[in-house]
């Protein structure tokens, strides 16, 4: 009686044949397909990595090697590594102020380690011939090297102010650090100095620099300008 009634609704609603069917199809609700379709679902294919392991292997072998390098040459290459050198073993300036006058008190330039004396031109009370003028006298003593001071009060061979050596007794004259007495091989050794526009000097300081002493220091001296000698 259902069925005969959908036909009947089916033929009063005119249906085009292939839209036609039990209202329980066309809900839905009708028998359900035996078979149904499921798509099979694929596993993406994996991208291509950024870095191979290769490339990841050898990069981290180069890379340790290279640190294992740095470090065994990098204290090295920084030693070689050309740098301006402050104080002792480069050149040391010294200001016009800082100049003691032609025949005066050495000074003591401790950035540079040596003795700064000025001598006036003639004939030193040791016999040496000078022409005057600043000598820088490292204060390194030539025998075992124990620091040299100046000693304005010590007396030797009736004169008084010598560089003497604490250590065994080397004794050099104020005018130029001539050795006098003592084991010292040779008198005081000598650094360079370069004399500039404004009266100031500089002194190129360090073992590298220095001129073996000699007799001959006193010649050694240079002449300024701005000071009265004579
Ligand atoms: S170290 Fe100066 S006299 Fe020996």
């Amino acid at each position: 009686m259902a069925g005969m009634a959908e036909e009947q609704q089916d033929v009063g609603l005119n249906l085009a044949p292939e839209a036609r069917g039990t209202m329980a199809e066309r809900r839905g609700l009708g028998p359900r397909p035996t078979e149904v379709s499921t798509p099979v679902a694929t596993p993406a294919r994996a991208g291509k990595p950024l870095i191979s392991r290769r490339v990841f292997v050898l990069g981290g072998f180069w890379t340790a090697l290279g640190l294992a390098l740095l470090g065994i040459f990098g204290p090295q290459l920084d030693f070689l590594y050309p740098r301006r050198v402050r104080g002792f073993g480069g050149p040391v300036p010294v200001p016009k102020s800082a100049i003691p006058e032609p025949g005066g008190e050495p000074v003591r330039i401790f950035e540079g380690r040596f003795w700064l004396v000025h001598l006036q031109p003639g004939v030193t009370p040791n016999g040496e011939e000078t022409q005057g003028g600043v000598l820088a006298l490292w204060w390194k003593c030539p025998h075992l090297g124990c620091t040299v001071p100046w000693r304005p009060d010590f007396v030797f061979m009736g004169r008084k102010g010598w560089f003497r050596c604490p250590c065994h007794g080397s004794t050099y004259t104020k005018e130029g650090g001539v050795l006098v007495f003592g084991p010292a091989p040779r008198s005081m050794d000598t650094f360079p100095i370069e004399v500039k526009e404004d009266g100031s000097i500089v002194v190129l300081t360090g073992p590298n620099n220095a001129r073996m002493g000699g007799k001959d220091n006193p010649a050694r001296a240079v002449r300024l300008p701005g000071f009265q000698y004579g």
